[in-house]
Order: C-alpha cells, then structure tokens, then sequence
C-alpha cells in the first residue's frame, strides 16, 4: 500500500481524486500495490463531499503521518507549494506535481533536495497536460541527442486561436470559454502572454539538455496583439498561427530558445493541433522526428499525468538517481540578453 496526501482540491486535485477512484482496480495491478489517498489538504469546506473525513486544513496532519509516502502537489503557484514540497521531501516523502511554476523556477534545488533525501520529485504533468512527454524524453529517447523541440504547449491559447482561426470569434469571448472548461491559469495573463509556455519550453529544454534553463531568461511574446487580420493573412499565405515553443541546440554549445506566435505552414503536423490540444514535435538523432500529442489541459487528462507519477513511484525503490538537469548557472541561451 502506498498512502498519498493531496494538496490542493481544485481542478487538478478532484481530477486526481476521481482518477484513483474510478481506475482503482487497474491501478492497484498495475502499481503492483494499492494507492490509498490518506488526506486532501485544503483551506475550503467539504462537508458533502462523500470522503469529507479526508479533508484537513493542517499540512502537519500529513507531514507527520507515516502511512503519506507521497505528496501530490496540485495547488499551482509558487507559495505556499514551494514550502510545502521541501517540507514533504526534507521529510523523506516523494512529491508528485503538475506545478510547471515551481519546476521551472526552483526545479533544481528541488530535484537536488529529492535526491538528497533519497525520494522522487516528479512532474510529467507539468507539461503538456495528459501528453507523455517528460518520461519519454528522461527515459524513451533516451539514447538520443535532441537537437531540436517545438511545440504548442498552451491548451488555452491555442484553444482561443482555434476559435479565432475556425469561428472569428474575439480573444475576449474565447477566453472566457477557456476559462469556463477550467484550461486557463487563475491568472489567464500567464496564458495569454507566454508566460505558461516559456515554463514548460524552460523545462523541456533543461530536460533534454541536461541542463537547467531559467524560464525568465527565454524571450517571450504571447498573442495578446494577435487579431484577426493576422490570422486571416495566415490563412492566405497557407499558414495557420499557433504560440510554439522552441528550442535548438547551436554548433557552438549555446541554445536558442524562445516563445512566440509563428505562422505553421499548412502541411506541418502542428498546423492541425487544434481547441486544447498540444503537440510537442522532438527530433533526435537516432529517433528522428517523434511527435507527442494529446490534450495539453483540463482535469482528467493532467490527472492521468499526475496518478502516473504516482504508479511511477510505488513500482520503484528509494531514488538512488542525481537530478534529471545540472545547476550550469547561466550562459546556455544564444538569444537571451542575460547569457554570459
Ligand atoms: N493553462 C494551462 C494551459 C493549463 O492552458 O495549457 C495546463 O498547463
């Protein structure tokens, strides 16, 4: 048995809760053990839930119990999450997330605290929702040199330019049923303006590098300024507009990485990637080009992502591991004005 404690019972944290429910048997075969959700942190009020009894508003309640061999953090941001997750891993407890801010801004002291204390710290959901793409590219592809990711890593903007390309529909209207289907970040400017994209491109990059990229050194332009007219010339110049993240190893050591809306050509496989969907386009040296695509948000499909890590975790030993990316310092970006 493998008790878990989740933290946070929004979006993410109920569709955590209703996977393990609802996939119980086939969970438990393929874990090779039951995972048997212990608390569920959060600062509201549950009183009908059906597990009410599992609520707790004290993170002690969890840290303490010896039955919590893993922590999921789903609550988003960087605080409380990011005590928390020390706190759990200085206690010798695995954390699972989807908290692409918290990878993507302290993911190595992090990482280096899990290996310290012997435990995982693991975040396929951070990128690209349901999408397997962080085992692949730690694991799969392993043998290769990436040379180069692109992808659409923003279910939310690329939701709202599918609106706008397929129903002429404003930025503003889109959002909102962006927003309504719970795709969109608390603060839907961390979508709109890039900011959710360049984290997960940082953490890709870092990933596929073996070292860490920092996400506020990428460039950044969002689609705050794409209107209509842009996306109707794309259509005439046989493109379609979608927010891509890229980036490139260069001959001379350095990467180049960015976010940006691009016009995809309309014969590209990320030209049809449409609504919520991602799609992440790896080229390896021995692989070749592997495409991932699924859907990049929404609840069951970042759940799926987040209950996988915690299969991950019951299936393996202690973390004899050293972290997935180095600490280089800065200097591995070519565009950044920060590179040294
Ligand atoms: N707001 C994010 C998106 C959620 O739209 O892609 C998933 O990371």
């Amino acid at each position: 048995m493998v008790g878990i404690a989740i933290l946070g019972y929004g979006v993410v944290g109920s569709g955590v809760y209703e996977v393990i429910r609802k996939n119980s048997d086939g969970i438990t075969r393929r874990a090779g053990t039951k995972i048997d959700i212990k608390h569920i942190l959060d600062i509201r009020e549950f009183n009908s839930h059906p597990e009410k009894e599992l609520f707790t508003k004290n993170y002690d309640d969890i840290l303490t119990d010896t039955d919590v061999s893993v922590v999921v953090e789903v609550m988003g941001g960087v605080n409380p999450a990011y005590e928390f997750t020390k706190r759990a891993l200085m206690a010798k407890k695995s954390v699972v997330t989807s908290n692409k801010e918290l990878v993507a801004k302290h993911g190595c002291e992090l990482l280096k605290l899990a290996s310290e204390n012997r435990v995982h710290y693991l975040f396929e959901a951070s990128v690209g929702g349901g999408i397997p793409i962080i085992r692949p590219l730690k694991l799969c592809l392993a043998a290769n040199e990436i040379s180069e990711i692109t992808g659409i890593l923003n279910g939310t903007t690329n939701y709202i330019l599918t609106q706008m390309i397929n129903k002429d529909e404003t930025m503003e209207n889109a959002l909102k049923k962006a927003q309504d289907k719970g795709y969109a970040e608390k603060n839907p400017s961390a979508d709109i303006d890039g900011i959710d994209a360049v984290r997960k491109i940082a953490i890709l990059t870092s990933l596929a590098f073996g070292k860490y990229v920092d996400s506020t050194k990428i460039p950044v332009t969002g689609i705050r300024n794409v209107t209509l007219t842009d996306v109707e010339y794309a259509k005439k110049s046989g493109c379609v507009i979608k927010l891509c993240g890229h980036c490139r190893a260069l001959e001379n050591g350095k990467l180049d990485v960015y976010v940006s809306p691009c016009f995809v050509p309309d014969e590209s496989p990320l030209a049809s990637v449409d609504g919520v969907f991602n799609a992440i386009l790896v080229k390896g040296n021995a692989v070749g080009d592997a495409l991932f695509y699924g859907r990049g948000a929404g609840k069951l499909p970042t759940a799926s992502a987040v209950v996988s890590d915690v299969i991950e975790i019951a299936k393996s030993g202690e973390n004899t591991d050293s972290p997935v990316w180095e600490d280089v310092g800065g200097g591995i970006l070519e565009n950044s004005e920060n590179s040294v």
